[in-house]
């Protein structure tokens, strides 16, 4: 049985679990979008997986309506592309089952984010421990072929390597193996202080915050004890390392020779902060107005999710035919 009649499918999700941040944009959204030319592109919120850190009702559904608007601000073109919540698709919860009756208690033991997170004081449920696997029956319930993520999913989607493999030797080739597709250059945003920027660490600039917290996040960016006009190494500097993101070869290298030469960290970090709101002002817009069209967002989603439901349905049934449950 031929497992997939796509030559590429990108798919990818996104937690609804806070503020969008620029890590987010650089190291997820933006990247999807770059692939949104290529083939049938698949983009959901995954507010199953959120629910293993959000037991909040208000929190989750304002976190979920408003993570819907970001990527259409950012400029999701639900025309081309299926966008929709995964827990409108029921597929999702079935093939998790399905994929955690074959799923080693090793490989799920291996996943660096679950250790994390219970370091973190998180609650070691069981959803918690089998989050890869849901995230696995995301990936093949739709073959699949790319799945753009940031660094520290990397192993999530080499689990659902596993997985479908470990499924099509037991029951026959079913699903399509999924390749992960990490932007090394922008695999990981420093945060304000340096490390990762993420939520968690307090150290995010929000992409659709108000203007006063986007000009105190950056002008707070953390810097070392140059003296204003000391020659700077741009590599070791968080407001270069964030400003290149957004320039092109050229003008990243014309801009490293300034900090060598002395340009103050204060004057840098005003230029960042014109270059951010210049690239981010039309989608902060096109939030606003989208905002303020409910109904029009409700029908993208019902239409995404009616759209998926189709796609994941016909795999399903592959799934419950292979392993003898038709
Ligand atoms: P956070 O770390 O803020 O909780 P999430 O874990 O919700 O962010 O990440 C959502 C997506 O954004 C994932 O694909 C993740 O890899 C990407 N991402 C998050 N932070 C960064 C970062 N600092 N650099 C690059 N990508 C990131
Ligand atoms: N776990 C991913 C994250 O936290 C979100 C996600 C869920 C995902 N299912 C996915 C990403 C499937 C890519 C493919 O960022």
């Amino acid at each position: 049985m031929a497992a997939s009649t796509h030559p590429q499918r990108v798919l990818s999700g996104i937690q609804p679990s806070g503020q969008l941040h620029l890590g987010n944009y650089f190291g997820a959204i933006q990247p999807n979008l770059a692939m949104a030319g290529r083939g049938e592109n698949i983009f959901f919120i995954a507010d199953l997986h959120a629910m293993t850190t959000m037991q909040d009702r208000a929190a989750l559904e304002r976190a979920r309506a408003d993570i819907i608007l970001d990527y259409l601000a950012c400029g999701f073109d639900p025309e081309r592309s299926i966008l929709f919540y995964q827990s409108h698709v029921p597929a999702h919860a079935q093939l998790l089952w399905i994929l955690s009756t074959i799923a080693p208690m090793g490989l799920l033991e291996r996943a660096v984010s679950y250790k994390e997170k219970v370091e973190k004081g998180i609650a070691a449920s069981v959803g918690l421990f089998t989050y890869p696997v849901l995230m696995a029956a995301d990936i093949l319930l739709y073959d699949a072929t790319h799945v753009p993520v940031g660094k520290d999913q990397k192993q999530h989607v080499e689990i659902a390597r596993d997985l479908a493999g470990k499924f099509n030797g037991t029951f026959g080739e079913t699903f399509t193996m999924p390749e992960p597709v990490i932007r090394e250059s922008t695999a990981v945003v420093p945060g304000t202080d340096g490390q990762k920027m993420s939520k968690s660490y307090g150290n995010t600039i929000p992409l659709f915050g108000s203007d006063a917290a986007i000009k105190k996040a950056i002008m707070g960016i953390v810097t070392d004890s140059c003296a204003v006009h000391d020659p700077k190494n741009p590599e070791g500097c968080i407001v270069y390392q964030m400003h290149k993101l957004f320039l092109d070869e050229g003008d990243q290298k014309a801009l490293a020779d300034e900090y060598r030469s002395g340009l103050p960290y204060g004057e840098g970090k005003k230029r960042l902060l014109t270059t951010y709101m210049d690239f981010f002002a039309p989608m902060r817009l096109r939030r606003e107005e989208l905002a303020s069209k409910p109904d029009a967002v409700a029908k993208i989603v019902a239409e995404g999710a009616a759209k998926a439901r189709a796609i994941a349905d016909v795999t399903l049934e592959r799934v419950m035919k292979a392993v003898g449950l038709e």
